[in-house]
């Protein structure tokens, strides 16, 4: 902690100090799907948190035959792609971090999608030069970017895999054969005005609206084309996915698509490569906060929003004081300045990553809050050290909700923190052979430029559009490691994160108690506050404050494993149907 300003000690008769306390607001007692909060799950051994407990199961199967966490990791991703079909699978992308617990090497793997050597940076704009509204650009080919899951996958089987390759996908094979449940919240999903979208191509609504009707909870779905294509992947390897049938019908469908036929070629897939980066891991106190760098803005603007926060006593003040929700909501206003400005795929253009972590840097940029005001967003970016010459212009594209968190610990300390997504729900809606293809293309800023001025996020062949996917690992001051967690959410995923590092790492609440805690988001524009929750009680100080605030549905899928006293513990959102077990 840097200094503390004084005005947090002398903590007058504001508005905010009229509200109840927040710890005494329960959460949500109940989600949209009708599923009640979780307890706190513990173990000894190792633990799988994710979006289904389909996957779960088939994460703990891994462990149970000694499998690493790498393994059950991959178990739970095949099978989140067909469990969970509208978040995550093997026509997108993820990014990984994995923690070896023999080097204590923290690595994060990119397997981020990549934007098709045809693509330009104008193909989403209409012939008045104007963008594409992105909802009609979400559906079809166009918005399919290179996937990455698969090529993932195989990086971390190959550098820490244990059972073999073949084993990994028994599970989800059985389930896709033989059928699984379909739950509540797919179900509501299909049942949605949204999911209309989904009748645009003909294999997809067969496969969602058997008979013209949606899919109802609890049915028994089996998707044997889903089961061959993971024969062909256990058999093979990824090159089955990269080169050969399946690859020519990803590029046939993507190019063939009746809406937004897009531009991949067989050639987008053989030249997939992922790629192993360092993380990026910020000091917060005692802790090193460890998250995905570029393309990913997850890492740099959680430790941004972190940065700010240590300037002030957070832990002192507690959860129940407004002001500190004032903080928070001031330091990611702040934060995402900087990262709409300055934050993409850094082997395209020079993203100032040290400079957005100086601590004196954030430092100056904390004393830019006020006790009694709050700053009218949206908050221009700052300058942090190393920013590129050359000026560039912000963009402010702000990310509908299909993304998916696994958190992993196996029995040797290993770990794997991995967010993993297909972009909105359902991806473009193509599907092929059994899985969804992503539309993560629309991730890029659809302007290339404004004012004169370049936009960093910006379509360009073979680049990787910005992400907020925040999968984060977080060790303690001896280097032990204390905490997996993150969410999906689009770019709230930031907010979410950030909340609760806060809740577990200043405030000493358990995850499952942090997970649960209700929401305070802000994108450098709305302060929003989670519907339901005892955030909600934040509104009239925050509004006293000058803020715009909306009171909102805010669907996190936080799921987290923590290491406490050399115990396990592990929480689930309960705004989704995923849960956390170990043995
Ligand atoms: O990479 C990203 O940041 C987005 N494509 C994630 C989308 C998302 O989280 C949707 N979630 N519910």
């Amino acid at each position: 902690m840097s200094h503390i300003p004084a005005f947090l000690f002398a903590l007058a008769a504001l508005a905010v100090s009229a509200v109840p306390p927040l710890a005494a607001q329960s959460p949500q007692p109940e989600d949209s799907t009708g599923r009640g909060a979780h307890a706190l799950a513990f173990a000894d051994r190792h633990m799988v948190a994710a979006a289904h407990p389909d996957a779960v199961e088939a994460g703990l199967a891994m462990l149970r035959r000694g499998g690493s966490a790498a393994d059950a990791a991959i178990a739970v991703q095949l099978v989140l792609g067909l469990v969970e079909p509208q978040s995550s699978g093997i026509g997108g992308g993820a990014f990984a971090l994995h923690l070896d617990a023999d080097t204590r090497a923290v690595t994060a793997y990119d397997g981020r999608e990549t934007a098709p050597l045809d693509a330009t940076h104008d193909m989403f704009l209409l012939t008045d030069g104007k963008p594409m509204p992105r909802g009609a650009a979400a559906t079809g080919g166009l918005a399919v970017g290179t996937p990455g899951t698969v090529a993932l996958l195989a990086r971390l089987h190959r550098e820490h895999g244990r059972l073999p390759w073949a084993e990994l996908f028994g599970p989800a094979i059985e389930l896709a054969r033989e059928g699984f449940t379909v739950g509540p919240r797919l179900a509501t999903m299909l049942a949605g005005r949204r999911a209309e979208r989904l009748k645009t191509f003909e294999t997809t609504r067969d496969y969602f609206f058997p008979g013209g009707a949606p899919l109802t909870a609890g049915t028994v779905q089996r998707n044997p084309a889903y089961a061959d294509t993971l024969s062909r992947l256990a058999r093979d390897g990824a090159a089955a996915f990269y080169e050969g049938p399946v690859a020519q019908d990803i590029v046939g469908a993507v190019r063939g698509a009746a809406t937004n036929p897009g531009v991949m070629r067989l050639e987008d897939l053989s030249g997939y490569r992922v790629v192993a980066r360092m993380p990026v891991c910020p000091v917060y106190r005692m802790y090193r906060i460890c998250g995905m760098g570029p393309p990913s803005s997850g890492g740099l603007t959680v430790g941004q929003i972190l940065g700010i926060l240590a300037n002030f006593d957070l832990p002192g003040m507690g959860r129940d004081d407004p002001q500190s929700w004032h903080l928070i909501n001031e330091a990611s206003k702040l934060a995402f300045a900087d990262r709409n400005r300055y934050i993409a795929d850094a082997d395209f253009v020079p993203v100032p990553a040290d400079g957005l972590l100086d601590r004196d840097y954030l430092a100056a940029r904390a004393a830019l809050i006020r006790q009694q005001t709050s700053i009218i967003p949206p908050v221009a970016p700052g300058r942090p050290p190393g920013i590129p010459r050359e000026p560039r212009a912000s963009d402010d594209s702000v990310r509908p909700p299909g993304t998916s968190h696994i958190s992993v610990v196996d029995g040797d300390g290993n770990a794997v923190s991995m967010t993993t997504t297909i972009e909105g729900a359902f991806g473009s809606q193509l599907m092929v052979r059994g899985f969804l293809l992503n539309n993560q293309m629309t991730d890029f800023n659809f302007v290339a430029e404004r004012d004169g001025r370049p936009v960093a996020n910006a379509i360009a062949p073979g680049k990787r559009p910005r992400s907020s996917m925040a999968p984060t690992l977080v060790f303690d001051r001896d280097g032990a490691l204390r905490l997996a967690v993150g969410s999906p959410g689009g770019s709230r995923i930031i907010g979410y994160v950030a909340k609760t590092l806060v809740a577990v790492l200043d405030w000493e609440m358990d995850i499952q108690a942090a997970i649960d805690m209700g929401h305070l988001v802000n994108r450098n524009r709305f302060t929003d506050l989670e519907d339901g929750t005892g955030a909600e009680d934040l509104k009239a100080p925050l509004e006293a404050l000058g803020n715009r605030v909306k009171v909102r549905d805010l669907n996190s899928g936080l799921h987290g494993i923590e290491i406490v006293d050399g115990r396990l513990r592990g929480g689930a959102d309960p705004r989704r149907e995923g849960v956390a077990r170990g043995d």
